[in-house]
């Protein structure tokens, strides 16, 4: 894996992630090594994050590599992607000269974050302009810390709280994945890898949305070819949740809405509670945090004994510092 990118879960075998969540669960439990000392790591960040950041700060130190983490736009001049403009707007600088003429001659790698853009449209969301661009220019592994298009950090840290709380074959086990009602449009990119994700490790997935609140084509298309018959969409919540083992609850935003419009508020009783956990077989509660309590889940169930979002949380330091071991 020395010097690939990791933009997308999907370019990377079932043998390469086993390999990458063995690993993360061997620095778990012996440490991380000190690999990589002298090394630098660059993280461009276009959006807000808590545990991205820091778990990719302490990933970093703890394999020696000197993590440089700069917020785009504040502190560090805004940035133009798109090839052939005139920038005679609000970015100051090209990636082609931020990366190909000079952070491909500093660091030995780069980790972006950029949401989707709630002003553009989903074919334009699609593309992930932004990664792309960087991805194009830089000579060093990119590593997606989440863009329009997917998570595969969260990814992996998902599959190794999966394989850590779940016994036995992930063939003897469901997995739902369900919108829940939130006061903003949020993008698709964590339920989009997790939705693929799950289903090549072989767990069984139930897509749960309100009519409206699809998830892209290709992506569907994807769980349901790797998921050998057992993806299923379910538009009422409590139907999808029956005996399930996990609830991997997200909101994300309509693809017709548009413009971060909110969901309708016929929907804000889409909420995991403890009668809706009590569906399940009994059913652990996932979370990629940040969560809003009380709009998506109650507290009693994400402060309760099937909570296994500090899990995941935790499992972003190992699954990072594993991606980060590997390809640099
Ligand atoms: N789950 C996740 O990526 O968290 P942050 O947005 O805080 O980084």
């Amino acid at each position: 894996m020395k010097g690939r990118s990791l933009l997308d879960l999907a370019d990377y075998s079932l043998e390469e992630i086993t390999h990458l969540l063995d690993l993360a669960e061997r620095f778990r439990s012996e440490g991380i090594p000190r690999a990589h000392a002298d090394k630098f790591f660059c993280a461009l960040f276009f959006n807000p994050s808590l545990r991205t950041r820091t778990s990719v700060e302490i990933a970093c130190s703890r394999l020696g590599i000197h993590p440089i983490v700069h917020n785009v736009g504040a502190g560090v001049w805004k940035l133009e992607t798109r090839d052939g403009v005139r920038m005679d707007g609000d970015a100051a600088e090209h990636v082609r000269d931020a990366v190909g003429h000079f952070l491909n001659r500093t660091v030995h790698g780069l980790g972006v974050r950029c949401f989707a853009d709630p002003n553009a449209s989903w074919e334009e969301n699609r593309r992930d302009q932004v990664l792309r661009a960087i991805a194009a220019v830089s000579d060093v592994p990119v590593v997606n810390l989440e863009s329009a298009t997917g998570h595969p950090m969260q990814g992996l840290a998902d599959l190794m709280t999966l394989r850590r709380k779940l016994d036995g074959p992930p063939e003897k086990r469901t997995v739902a994945v369900t919108w829940a009602y939130h006061p903003r449009a949020l993008p698709t990119a964590v339920a989009d890898t997790a939705l693929v994700a799950f289903a090549r490790a072989g767990y069984g997935v139930r897509l749960i949305h309100p009519p409206g609140f699809e998830l892209d084509d290709e992506v569907m298309l994807a769980a349901r070819r790797a998921s050998q018959g057992r993806f299923s969409i379910h538009h009422d919540l409590d139907d999808g949740l029956y005996g399930v083992d996990a609830i991997y609850a997200k909101s994300w935003g309509g693809r017709g809405r548009g413009g971060g419009a909110p969901a309708p508020d016929a929907y804000r009783d889409w909420i995991i509670d403890s009668r809706r956990q009590a569906l399940g077989a009994p059913a652990g509660f996932m979370h990629c945090l940040p969560v809003r309590r009380n709009v998506v889940v109650t507290d009693d169930v994400i402060d309760g004994p099937l909570s296994w979002v500090a899990e995941q949380a935790e499992a972003r330091m190992w699954t990072q510092a594993a991606v980060l071991h590997e390809l640099l």
